[in-house]
């Protein structure tokens, strides 16, 4: 079964017809073509996936697109629609955030989730924003730097 969903991805209105059991990351990265979004573990541990739907952040592997009807989603895409980095980009490169970078869109939504609602953030309330998205490279230590910088 299809059904008409209206939504808007990244600033873009559209209406679409989307199958009922179709994840909403394979929407973002099948339909849309924005592949900044990760699929790490595919069963909601990792993080990797992590997408804002009217500013909160969701697990893209575990929400269906069609369950987006009438809200707003938001992808890694998002963060650099002038051609510049944003600042939690920026931050998440200068402070050494990322090494090989497969959680760092998932962790700059959430992140972002997180700056929007606390402007200025103290190290626990970052490691909890943070804490469903897992790194393997750095040690976290960096990305919640990163986070603080972005803050600045
Ligand atoms: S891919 Fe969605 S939580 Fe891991
Ligand atoms: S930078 Fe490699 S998994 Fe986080």
């Amino acid at each position: 079964m299809t059904q008409r969903v209206t939504l808007s991805v990244n600033g873009r209105g559209c209406e679409e017809a989307l199958e009922d059991n179709l994840l909403l990351i394979d929407y973002l990265r099948g339909r849309r073509g924005l592949t900044g979004t990760k699929r790490g573990c595919d069963g909601g541990e990792c993080g990797a996936c992590t997408v804002l739907v009217d500013g909160e952040p969701r697990l893209s592997c575990l929400t269906l697109a069609a369950s987006c009807e009438g809200r707003a989603v938001e992808t890694i895409e998002s963060q650099n629609r002038k051609g510049t980095l944003s600042a939690l980009q920026r931050a998440f490169h200068e402070k050494l955030g990322a090494q090989c970078g497969f959680c760092t869109p998932g962790m700059i939504m959430a992140a972002e989730a997180l700056l929007r609602r606390n402007p200025h953030p103290g190290q626990p309330e970052i490691r909890e924003a943070l804490g469903g998205n897992l790194c393997r490279c750095t040690g976290y230590v960096k990305i919640i730097e990163a986070v603080q910088e972005a803050a600045r």
